[in-house]
């Protein structure tokens, strides 16, 4: 089994990526395959609108290092997404991925009716995980963030989707790794992705 964590926050080794990580340590000592991708370091554009990938779905033809990695999220079993909050929502690394994913989108002309009809080729049934670091402490604050993730989730054919939801960093980086309560949580989830 594969597991891919991918953290979108800018910043290494702050509460985001600790508790992707910690979701793939859990799900690694049950036994998967699992790799972190900073988004923050790779060479990537949002999408460009061209709907290249209308005539080829499943396929971006952006040449930078996105394109790469969405064919491997294709392949994982499970996906572990994580982002800080910044101005009530997903991070630009984030919101970049996601974007990206309209590749993933096919578009068919019904002959008859002359209608467009849409349908999805990223292999459905995956599991979701979804990691969200913010500084305020109240964890309802972001709710439509959230719903818009769980969203993008369902669209992606998610089997499931777990939420770890961290809040009140007070722009401490290790605000995260020295909540136990909520490290052991995102273990537990990892575990149970297997
Ligand atoms: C550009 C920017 C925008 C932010 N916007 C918000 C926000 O709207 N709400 C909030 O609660 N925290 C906000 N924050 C704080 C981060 O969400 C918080 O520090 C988070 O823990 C960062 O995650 P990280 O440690 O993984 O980088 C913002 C931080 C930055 C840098």
């Amino acid at each position: 089994m594969k597991v891919i964590g991918l953290n979108g926050s800018p910043r290494k080794n702050a509460n985001t990526s600790t508790l992707v990580e910690a979701v793939l340590k859990g799900a690694a000592a049950k036994g998967a395959e699992t790799r972190i991708v900073n988004l923050n370091e790779l060479k990537m554009q949002g999408c460009q609108g061209c709907e290249a990938c209308k005539k080829k779905p499943g396929e971006c033809v952006r040449k930078d290092d996105l394109s790469p990695l969405l064919q491997e999220i294709g392949e994982c079993d499970a996906i572990v997404l994580g982002t800080p909050i910044y101005w009530f929502h997903v991070s630009a690394q984030t919101k970049t991925l996601i974007d990206r994913f309209y590749c993933f989108l096919g578009e068919e002309k019904n002959s008859e009716t002359g209608e467009t009809n849409s349908y999805f080729v990223f292999p459905s049934g995956k599991k979701f995980v979804i990691v969200t670091s913010q500084g305020d402490e109240n964890p309802e604050l972001y709710q439509p963030a959230l719903d818009w993730l769980n969203l993008v989730a369902t669209i992606m054919g998610a089997a499931s989707t777990e939420f770890i939801t961290h809040c009140g960093s007070a722009n401490d980086k290790a605000s995260a790794r020295n909540n136990a309560e909520l490290m052991a949580k995102a273990e537990s989830v990892g575990a149970s992705l297997v």
